[in-house]
């Protein structure tokens, strides 16, 4: 039994927060302007990102990046079937129909060769979800996009500053979504940003995203060519994004971590299988999952010693606004109700992790007569 709450994840603030914030309200100008440009810089210089607009948070994000792509009704944008509901209903929320297709079990992210073969001739683009902070196939991915003329979004709201082969995800893309919710490495309580190098999208993004203005003046007279939204990033919020960057490399370095351990600790544990990260070519690991038999019992017995994990979400075309046959999905079928995200706070202890892998450890055992 754990002396004391082993959280799944927990967000933190600290001083520099606090200093920042206090700054924004001394100057009155609470709204999206120099801190948030601020922010945007820092993010865009971090991933190596020509632009990068601050939102609202990661599903206005997606949403914002398909409208300014020009995709609305009568168009089909390709959506794993194993991921936040917030991947298919930002497609929904434009007038296109997303297009569920299954998900490798190996890695839990789309899998290349469905998404080829759900293809039609009403189809824009397809959005690979990094999961947990892993890549999806992005060269399979991205060949299959550019042979048919389609769009790469990349929902990378697990995935900031975590790169594969040099290269930041979310920057492969098109566009690229971060999400700065409390469950992120780096959180604004709500926040959100569209990753680009292609500047008139970039251009686009920023008139979307305040009404249709290009151009910020007084407000009163402003010309507004286009119909747009009201998606702007606090300079609030992005206080407090800014005091969270200067704890990152601290963070990403204990996420690393804990995975090692984890992998270690778990290797040949019967019935328990990490998907695992690409560490060495700069996977960072936002969340630890975890492919378990008997997930409800053993997720039971770890909350019961104060070990909080998370279950994997249901597969989208099980819910109410997506539902279909499960013939197409044997994939996120089978691996949906195995699926478990570990405790994965950066706040954890060495001990927290070893006393986690004792536990999943006893289980196992106890399960296998051992
Ligand atoms: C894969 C994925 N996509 C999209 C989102 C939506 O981001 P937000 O909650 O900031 O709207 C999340 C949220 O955590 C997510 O995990």
């Amino acid at each position: 039994m754990s002396e004391h709450d082993i959280p799944w994840w927990t967000p933190q603030v600290g001083q520099n927060e606090y200093a920042n914030l206090r700054d924004v309200l001394e100057s009155n100008y609470l709204n999206d302007g120099d801190v948030t440009t601020q922010f945007e810089q820092e993010i865009a210089k971090l991933v190596g990102a020509t632009y990068a607009v601050g939102v609202t948070n990661g599903t206005s994000a997606l949403f914002l990046a398909l409208a300014a792509l020009g995709i609305g009704h009568g168009d089909e944008v390709v959506v794993p079937d194993l991921t936040f509901i917030a991947t298919a209903n930002a497609v929904t929320l434009t007038g296109a129909t997303p297009v569920l297709v299954d998900i490798d079990p190996a890695t839990l992210t789309i899998s290349p060769e469905a998404f080829e073969k759900a293809i039609t001739a009403d189809t824009r683009a397809v959005i690979p979800v990094h999961i947990s902070g892993r890549s999806a196939d992005l060269p399979a991915i991205v060949a299959i996009a550019k042979e048919h003329g389609l769009a790469v979004v990349e929902d990378a709201a697990e995935a900031f500053a975590s790169f594969h082969d040099g290269r930041a995800l979310g920057t492969i893309g098109i566009a690229g979504c971060l999400s700065f919710s409390p469950n992120k490495t780096i959180m604004t309580g709500q926040g959100g940003m569209v990753l680009t190098d292609d500047e008139g999208l970039h251009l686009r993004l920023r008139e979307l995203k305040d009404q249709g203005r290009p151009v910020r003046g007084t407000g009163g007279d402003d010309p507004h060519p286009s119909v747009g939204f009201n998606f702007k990033l606090t300079n609030l919020h992005s206080a407090i994004g800014l005091g969270q960057l200067e704890y990152l490399t601290e963070r990403l370095a204990r996420q690393k971590r804990t995975y090692a351990q984890y992998a270690r600790g778990l290797a040949g544990a019967p019935g328990v299988r990490l998907p695992g990260f690409d560490i060495d070519s700069g996977e960072v690991p936002l969340w630890v999952d975890a492919i378990v038999e008997r997930r409800q019992e053993l997720d039971r017995l770890l909350g019961d010693r104060r070990m909080h994990c998370r279950r994997f979400w249901a597969p989208l075309h099980t819910q109410p606004p997506y539902r279909c046959s499960d013939e197409e999905f044997p994939g996120s079928i089978w691996a949906a109700p195995r699926a478990l995200w570990l405790p994965s706070a950066f706040t954890l202890s060495d001990t927290d992790v070893d006393a986690v892998i004792g536990a999943v450890r006893e289980f196992v055992d106890l399960r296998n007569g051992t």
